[in-house]
């Protein structure tokens, strides 16, 4: 019998395209999957090589030439083509301007570059600076995984990051503290941005009346720092595992508390997690939510008479197919959940298997705000 690794199947002349436009055009689609990679790595470059803060602190909002970002650099001056080269997909992409600069000595029109709203957000003088997210999300020890994907659809390992790394991304954490500041600095620049929203008004009533929140697995503690001084009247824990808060201090209403958050979580009357449900499988997510619906019904209330009082678990993850999204929303939200494949055995879930792990944990009811690209979703129990 002939072995199916050397069996010839040949395409059938009906599937094969014989336009020459249509087969150019599917050949093109496949090249700008091909190279969409260079996206990510150009912009990572750009950023390490700090282009957007050159051009913030040298233009003062006025363009700037390449011969002036050329001379700024620190690079080897052989190289310089390359550097017009890696702005003009910048420029395509949006993260950079071209602006003409206003000379009066010829006709000779000179464009230089200037930054977007899309830059802006990479500026180490912006305090909801992404930079530190795109650095170590296009890191090689984050993106080498990538390359394990296939061994790992074909081997025992949870993950293919375990695969490339011989460990867990928390056990990488926990012994190289270098990955573990750079993660951790990650997290905290996307937490400082979600606050920034989080606490604009068509939002922040969420969090009103809370005595105490613990933020599950809360990093470095963005998210309850803001929310502590927001409101001075709710008492606010950050747990996370303990070399992450190792020597972090609280102040008055804000505490750090190290732990493994499957062993127990603090009462509270309400328990925020963000990017931390779709870290795991469902069958670990429905033991954290179980540990949330105690934490938050456990707490006796200082101010009720009624006994335990109830509260609520507050989300921040993504919802998938959950509205009507642009193509690019969607693809991004896609390109996340597979970003999750190769990081860690969570994942990105639709509002149909949220509901099933919130009625499996014995939660009541939910709601969903939409919020970019995730949602906030509170839980009752
Ligand atoms: C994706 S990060 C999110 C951090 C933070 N919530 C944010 O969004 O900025 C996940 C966090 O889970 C923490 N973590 C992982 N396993 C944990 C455990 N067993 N107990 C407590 N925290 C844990 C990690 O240390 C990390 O800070």
């Amino acid at each position: 019998m002939e072995k199916s690794g050397s069996s010839k199947h040949l395409v059938n002349p009906d599937d094969v395209i014989n336009n020459g436009k249509e087969l150019l055009e599917a050949q093109a689609h496949l090249w700008n999957h091909i190279f969409s990679f260079a996206n990510s790595v150009s912009l990572y470059s750009a950023t390490q090589l700090g282009i957007p803060d050159i051009i913030h602190s040298l233009g003062h909002g006025k363009p700037i030439t390449l011969s002036q970002l050329i001379s700024s650099l620190p690079i080897n001056h052989t190289k310089a083509p390359g550097i017009f080269r890696l702005m003009r997909i910048l420029v395509h992409s949006g993260f950079f301007g071209l602006q003409k600069l206003s000379t009066s000595a010829s006709d000779h029109e000179e464009e230089g570059y200037v930054l977007t709203d899309y830059s802006r957000l990479l500026l180490k003088d912006n305090p909801l600076n992404s930079a530190p997210f795109l650095l170590a999300m296009i890191d090689p020890l984050l993106t080498h995984p990538w390359h394990s994907l296939t061994t790992w659809f074909n081997n025992d390992d949870a993950t293919p990051f375990a695969t490339s790394h011989g460990k867990s991304l928390w056990e990488l954490g926990a012994i190289d503290p270098k990955f573990n500041r750079m993660f951790n600095d990650a997290m905290g620049s996307d937490a400082q941005l979600v606050m920034k929203v989080l606490l604009q008004d068509e939002y922040r009533g969420v969090f009103d009346g809370l005595e105490s929140l613990v933020d599950l697995a809360g990093g470095t503690g963005t998210v309850a720092k803001a929310i502590s001084e927001a409101f001075p009247q709710t008492e606010c824990i950050v747990f996370d595992q303990p070399h992450v808060v190792a020597h972090l201090e609280g102040a008055k209403n804000l505490k750090y508390v190290g732990g493994n958050m499957f062993e127990g979580i603090p009462p509270a009357d309400a328990v925020f997690m963000k990017w931390i449900m779709h870290d795991w499988n469902d069958e670990d997510g429905l033991k954290l939510l179980k540990r949330c619906k105690d934490a938050i019904t456990s707490r006796k209330s200082l101010s009720s008479s009624a006994g335990n009082k109830k509260g609520k678990v507050i989300i921040v993850d993504m919802v998938l197919e959950n509205q009507k999204q642009d193509k690019a929303s969607t693809q991004t939200q896609l390109l996340f959940d597979v970003m999750m494949l190769g990081l860690l055995p969570g994942k990105e879930r639709t509002e149909k298997e949220w509901a099933k792990l919130f009625a499996d944990a014995g939660f009541t009811h939910y709601k969903i705000t939409p919020l970019g690209l995730r949602s906030l979703i509170e839980v009752y129990p």
